[in-house]
């Protein structure tokens, strides 16, 4: 139908164009009336144009008059340029204009509940119900164009790098990754159920052991989690997997594909490699496994400096091997934090188990503790003071803030301060910093047993059993995490390709001999008939492509996403099943 699309003309598109009829097929954006003549905006995947009706011809005139907004049209005419007065720097195709000689209305459209052509506020909500409308929106095209980009993007340079695009199963059974299971029964087997996989983790792992080498996968990952900014219950992963291979053969591989679809997308270059740092560091100086490198501020320990005050709060967590007592440094913005900032700072991270969030303005660095203002100056002596501003570089107008608690608190509570002051004073650059995390602990104590900080699949740093049985809480794992600008990325490791490894780390999870059969039975069968040394990773699309569009919610990215209750408002799902269907799946509807 159509001869070109409407976002492509400029000035100099007239002298080739200018004698030729143009045909566009669109929707109309905005219209108005001026002068005597009807200005139309046509808007398609690529643009809008302004299409000109003139009055000389009144037939063709009087049907313009009854566009409306979202109305499908085809229109032909010819392209000229604007007269300079008339020229609109903010639009792409603002140089020029289409004069129409035809119009065919394709089909009517009510008023669009949510507004297409302006930037008005509209409720999520109503975004989600009309997502059709929400996604005409130029702003949302430009984001799944982005996406898509993207995704081919990381599939050329893999498709050149020897990796072999393999599907893998969603009805299967559950992969742990930390999440809930979503289950779908089973008709022909009554009371069984598949797992939707959490991830293709172990599929990956068994590809490797049947030689494909190099492994991707674009591809939909379920999990029923408590849902976040960053999170879906189904979300898209791009999954890589090889062999024969180490550490730094992942990391080098996919930090050059992140940093080539920069390139190739957004015309950014990334400065590689990326740098990498100890998960004990990045839990020391930015309080999180995954550092936002854009600002200054870091935790300062000052554990040996309150050690000997004679104050329970400080001295109890410095002189415990599992505690902490660190500082934040805020600078130059005393004056800004009111007590009542303070107060919302201090309910702030008692979300994250904070006891308290004692603090001290430096009113003037010259004159010692007279020149400090706090509710705990009085209970440090002059020297500790001392240590601690000199410790954290404090200045006259800046203010200290302290936690004092388990160490994981510490962290957890001055890591997510770090970002909100971050936040609220600007201090975050606009910049693009990458790292790997590495060297993360094997597995967290939890409830007095252990937990597998990545998945149970994942090597320990340590090559033999006896050694890792040893001190298990201590161990190290091979895993890597990409962070970018405080964002996980993306995680992975080395995998256990020793059948006995494996079953050791299973044991020290406590999963007994019965239930590794039951949920593993086959891996651990696999692992017997040669099994090559692998690893690989896997990258959330979603996530970088947020990142990469400045998206505020990943939903944005998300051509159909699910609300944070994991509804889809648009089809209503989910949904309740008839009696027939419960029957035939062998359900019995709950009463609740
Ligand atoms: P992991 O669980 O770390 O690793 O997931 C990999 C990446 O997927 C993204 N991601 C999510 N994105 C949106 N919504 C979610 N609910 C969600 N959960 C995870 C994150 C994360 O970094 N099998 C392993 C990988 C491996 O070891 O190779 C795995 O799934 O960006
Ligand atoms: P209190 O003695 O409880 O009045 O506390 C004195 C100051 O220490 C207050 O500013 C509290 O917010 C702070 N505080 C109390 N517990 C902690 C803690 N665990 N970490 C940091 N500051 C704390």
């Amino acid at each position: 139908m159509r001869s070109h699309y409407c976002g492509g003309f400029n000035a100099e598109s007239v002298s080739s164009l200018s004698n030729e009829t143009i045909t566009l097929c669109g929707w109309v954006h905005r219209r108005r009336d001026l002068g005597g003549l009807a200005f139309v905006q046509i808007r398609d995947r690529s643009g809008v144009i302004q299409v000109v009706f003139e009055p000389d011809d009144g037939v063709l005139f009087s049907q313009a008059e009854v566009l409306r907004n979202e109305f499908v049209v085809k229109i032909e005419g010819k392209l000229r340029a604007r007269p300079s007065d008339m020229v609109n720097a903010n639009m792409v195709t603002g140089e020029v204009e289409i004069v129409a000689t035809s119009l065919e209305i394709l089909n009517k459209s009510e008023p669009p509940v949510v507004p297409v052509e302006s930037h008005q506020n509209v409720s999520e909500e109503l975004r989600l119900k009309y997502r059709y409308l929400d996604l005409r929106r130029p702003e949302m095209q430009q984001q799944l164009l982005t996406r898509a980009k993207v995704t081919k993007a990381v599939r050329d340079y893999l498709d050149n790098e020897g990796f072999i695009d393999i599907e893998t199963p969603f009805l299967t059974k559950a992969t742990p990754e930390g999440a809930r299971d979503y289950l779908v029964p089973s008709r022909v087997h009554p009371g069984d159920f598949y797992a939707l996989p959490q991830s293709p983790q172990l599929f990956k792992q068994l590809l490797m052991m049947s030689g494909f080498d190099r492994y991707y996968q674009v591809v939909r990952c379920f999990r029923d989690e408590d849902l976040r900014a960053d999170r879906q219950p189904e979300f898209t992963q791009l999954d890589i997997e090889a062999s024969f291979i180490d550490e730094d053969f992942i990391m080098k591989t996919t930090e050059t594909m992140i940093s080539n679809v920069f390139n190739d997308v957004l015309d950014i270059e990334l400065t590689t490699p990326f740098p990498t740092m100890a998960y004990s560091e990045a839990m020391e100086r930015f309080g999180s496994d995954k550092p936002d490198l854009r600002m200054d501020m870091e935790l300062v320990t000052v554990d040996d400096l309150v050690a000997e005050v004679d104050f329970k709060v400080f001295n109890a967590p410095a002189n415990d091997e599992n505690g902490r007592v660190a500082v934040l440094c805020l600078k130059g913005k005393a004056a800004d934090v009111s007590r009542k900032k303070i107060d919302e700072y201090t309910a702030f991270v008692a979300r994250y188990g904070a006891r308290g969030l004692a603090w001290i303005k430096i009113n003037d660095r010259d004159t010692g503790v007279e020149g400090l203002q706090s509710p705990i100056v009085k209970f440090l002596s002059p020297e500790a003071a001392e240590g601690i501003l000199e410790r954290c570089g404090a200045e006259t107008g800046d203010i200290l803030f302290f936690a004092a608690d388990k160490a994981t608190i510490v962290a957890n509570a001055l890591g997510a301060l770090r970002l909100k002051m971050g936040e609220e004073f600007s201090l975050i650059r606009d910049e693009w910093r990458p790292l790997w995390v590495i060297d993360f602990p094997m597995f967290e104590e939890v409830e007095g047993g252990l937990h597998a900080l990545h998945h149970p699949f994942t090597a320990p740093s340590v090559d033999s059993i006896e050694e890792l049985k040893a001190n298990p809480s201590k161990a190290l794992s091979r895993a890597y995490d990409m962070v970018l600008n405080g964002t996980e990325l993306g995680g992975g490791s080395i995998r256990i390709h020793d059948q006995a490894m494996q079953s050791a780390v299973f044991e020290l999870l406590g999963i007994d001999e019965e239930e590794q059969q039951s949920k593993f039975g086959f891996l651990l069968e696999a692992l017997k008939y040669g099994c090559p040394p692998h690893g690989g990773v896997a990258f959330g699309v979603d996530r970088l492509v947020m990142l990469m569009t400045g998206a505020k919610s990943i939903r944005d990215v998300i051509a159909f996403p699910k609300t944070t209750n994991a509804n889809c408002l648009l089809t209503d799902a989910p949904s309740s099943a008839s009696d027939a269907q419960m029957n035939e799946l062998h359900l019995v509807k709950s009463i609740l």
